[in-house]
C-alpha cells in the first residue's frame, strides 16, 4: 500500500532519514493530497524533477508534524471538495510556518480563504483547456511564454481583491495564478499534460522559489524496484498474472531481474480478452528459462458468473470473483508465496484508493485488480506508477517495445465494452470489432499515434436496409484518445477516410451491426472506457 504521512513519529523520521541517505539529499517536499484524481501526477512531476516528496494526509498531519520535517516546500493538490461544502480537513497553522506553499485549484482556494480573499461559489464546474495570460513577472513563471494553454477543472473561483497579487488569468478565472507572501497558487492543473509548461512550473517552484538543489536520477528508480522485489520475495515463489499488455509485462521484467529461474510462474487467463492477447503472451513468455507459463481458459466460468448482470458495477464484481478464484487456484498449485499484478496507481486511484487521506475521494470505477484481498500477499511493484512511468521502467529493464507499445486494455476486458448483459454472442461481436478496428489502425499507421482505442457494443438498435430488406442492427460506438498517462485524455481526431473504411468493414463483416458512431468527448468529464 502507498504510505501516506500522518502524525510524525520517531519511526517516520528514521524512514525519511534513510530515504534521504539513499538519495544523498537533505531536502524534502510535502504534498498534501486533498483527494484529487490527479494528485499522483503531481508526485510524478516531482519525482521526474528528482526531488524527494512525501505524500501527507491533511486529516492527520498537523503543523507540529510538518515543522519536524523541515520541508523545502509544501504543495496542496486539488480535490473534489470545496472550501464551502465538505471542505477537506487541513491545519491552517501550516500556512504560518513560513515554508513556501504551492496550492493547486482547491489547494489554492484553501489558503486564499485563510488569508481573507473571497472564494466565490460557482454554479457549475468548469472543465477544459483555456489560454493563460501572465500579467506579472514572477519566479513561478520565469522563462515561460506570456500565454500558454492550461487545463482548468474547478467549481469555485477566487475573486480579485487587495490581498492576493494576481500573476496570471484566463477567460474564466480572473485569478488563475496568485501570490500572497510565501503562499503561491494556481487555479489550473500544472500536473496534466494539457497544461503545456506544467513541468516548468513545478521546476520553478522547487528550484527557484524553494531553493532546492539536489536531484535523484530517474534510472535509479528502476534499479530500486528490482532491489525492493528481491528483498521482499527472497527465495519465495511468485505467480504473475500476465495479460499481454504493458503493465504486467513490465512487472515480468522486474521479476526477471530480481529472481532466479523456478521462482516465477506466469498465468494467462483466457475468456474476455482481445483477439491477439494470448498469442503475444505465448510469443514473449512461452519459451523462457526464467518464467514458466500456464494458460487457463476461463471463458465458460466468466460467462456463467456474468449471466443476469446488466450494470457495469455488477459485471465488474462478477468478473473480479472469477479472476480471483482462478489466480488463487493456480497459486496453490504452484506453491506461490506471492501473487504479482501490474496494478498501476491509476487503477487504485479510480477505485477510490491510492493515497489514503481524510479527504473525500470519488470512486470512479472499481478496477478488477484492486482490493481483491487475496489469501497470499500481493506484489504490485507499479502501484505508485502511472502508464508512462511504468513504460519508462520497462524500457530501462529491456521489456520488448512491442509489449510496451500495446494499447492499455482494462482488466475486465471486453466486458466493459459491452452494454448490458454479456453473452457468448455479443462477446464474439466485441472481439470481431476490436480485431477490425485495431487491424485498420495499424494499417493506417495510426495505432501508435493514439494512446488507446476501443469499440463498444451498445444496446441501441438502428433501423437500416441491407439489400432490399429493411433490417435492424446494433449500434457500435468507436472511440480513440490521445493521452500520456490515462488520467486525462482528448478524443483523437482520426481521419474521416479512415473512419469511413472502418465503418464500412464493420457493417459489412459483422452481421449483427447496423451502424457505427464515433465518440468525441474528452476525459474529464468522460472516462476513457465506455463502462
Ligand atoms: P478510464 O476508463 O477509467 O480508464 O478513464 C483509464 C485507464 O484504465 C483502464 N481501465 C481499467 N483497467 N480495470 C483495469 O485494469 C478496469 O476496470 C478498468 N477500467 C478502465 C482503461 O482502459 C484506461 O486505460
Amino acid at each position: 500500500m502507498i504510505q501516506t504521512l500522518g502524525h510524525v513519529s520517531p519511526e517516520t523520521l528514521s524512514e525519511i532519514a534513510e530515504e534521504k541517505r539513499i538519495r544523498q539529499t537533505d531536502e524534502l517536499f510535502v504534498l498534501f493530497s486533498l483527494g484529487s484524481q490527479f494528485d499522483h501526477l503531481i508526485k510524478q512531476r516531482l519525482d521526474a524533477l528528482g526531488v524527494y516528496c512525501v505524500v501527507a494526509d491533511p486529516a492527520r498531519a498537523i503543523a507540529a508534524d510538518i515543522k519536524q520535517l523541515k520541508p523545502k516546500g509544501i504543495i496542496l493538490s486539488g480535490g473534489p471538495g470545496s472550501v464551502h461544502v465538505e471542505a477537506p480537513p487541513f491545519d491552517a497553522a501550516i500556512f504560518d510556518l513560513g515554508v513556501p506553499v504551492l496550492g493547486i485549484c482547491l489547494g489554492f482556494q484553501l489558503w486564499a480563504q485563510e488569508v481573507g480573499a473571497t472564494v466565490a461559489t460557482a454554479s457549475a464546474r468548469e472543465f477544459g483547456t483555456h489560454l493563460l495570460t501572465i500579467n506579472e513577472p514572477s519566479k513561478l513563471f520565469a522563462t515561460l511564454p506570456k500565454t500558454m494553454p492550461v487545463l482548468e477543472s474547478h467549481g469555485d473561483r477566487i475573486e480579485p481583491g487587495k490581498i492576493i497579487e494576481v500573476l496570471a488569468s484566463t477567460d474564466n478565472a480572473p485569478v488563475a495564478a496568485g501570490r500572497h507572501e510565501h503562499l503561491w497558487g494556481v487555479q489550473f492543473h500544472p500536473e496534466v499534460t494539457e497544461t503545456e509548461f506544467g513541468a516548468e512550473i513545478f521546476r520553478n517552484f522547487c528550484f527557484e522559489i524553494c531553493g532546492a538543489k539536489d536531484v535523484y536520477p530517474a534510472a535509479d528508480v528502476a534499479k530500486r524496484k528490482v532491489e525492493q522485489v528481491r528483498e521482499r520475495v527472497k527465495g519465495g515463489k511468485v505467480l504473475l498474472a500476465l495479460s499481454g499488455g504493458s503493465d504486467s509485462s513490465v512487472v515480468a521484467s522486474i521479476l526477471q531481474h530480481a529472481l532466479k529461474p523456478g521462482q516465477v510462474r506466469g498465468i494467462y487467463i483466457k475468456g474476455i480478452d482481445r483477439p491477439d492477447d494470448e498469442q503475444h503472451v505465448i510469443e514473449y513468455f512461452g519459451n523462457q528459462n526464467w518464467i514458466e507459463l500456464n494458460i487457463v481458459d476461463a471463458t465458460e466460468r466468466f460467462l456463467k458468473a456474468l449471466a443476469g448482470h446488466e450494470s457495469m458495477v455488477d459485471k465488474r464484481l462478477a468478473m473480479r470473483g472469477i479472476y480471483k478464484a482462478v489466480l488463487e487456484d493456480e497459486a496453490k498449485q504452484f506453491g506461490a508465496d506471492f501473487i504479482a499484478q501490474g496494478t498501476l496507481y491509476t487503477d487504485l486511484s479510480e477505485s477510490g484508493g491510492g493515497h489514503q487521506t481524510g479527504s473525500k475521494k470519488a470512486q470512479i470505477k472499481l478496477h478488477h485488480n484492486t482490493g481483491l484481498d487475496f489469501s497470499l500477499p500481493e506484489l504490485s511493484p507499479l502501484e505508485d506508477c502511472v502508464k508512462d512511468s511504468a513504460r519508462n521502467i520497462g524500457r530501462l529493464l529491456g521489456t520488448p517495445e512491442a509489449l510496451l507499445l500495446r494499447h492499455p486494455f482494462p482488466g475486465p476486458g471486453l466486458v466493459v465494452r459491452i452494454e448490458g448483459a454479456v453473452t457468448a454472442d455479443n462477446l464474439h461481436v466485441a472481439r470481431q470489432l476490436d480485431g477490425i478496428y485495431v487491424e485498420e489502425l495499424r494499417k493506417w499507421n495510426l495505432y501508435e499515434t493514439v494512446w488507446q482505442a476501443g469499440a463498444v457494443v451498445t444496446r441501441s438498435i438502428t433501423t437500416g436496409s441491407k439489400g432490399d430488406d429493411a433490417t435492424s442492427g446494433l449500434i457500435v460506438a468507436l472511440w480513440a484518445v490521445w493521452s500520456v498517462n490515462g488520467f486525462t485524455a482528448q478524443w483523437a481526431e482520426l481521419p474521416a477516410d479512415f473512419l469511413r473504411v472502418v465503418s464500412q468493414r464493420i457493417t459489412n463483416e459483422v452481421r449483427e451491426v447496423g451502424a457505427v458512431v464515433y465518440r468525441i468527448s474528452d476525459k474529464p468529464p468522460t472516462t476513457i472506457e465506455w463502462g
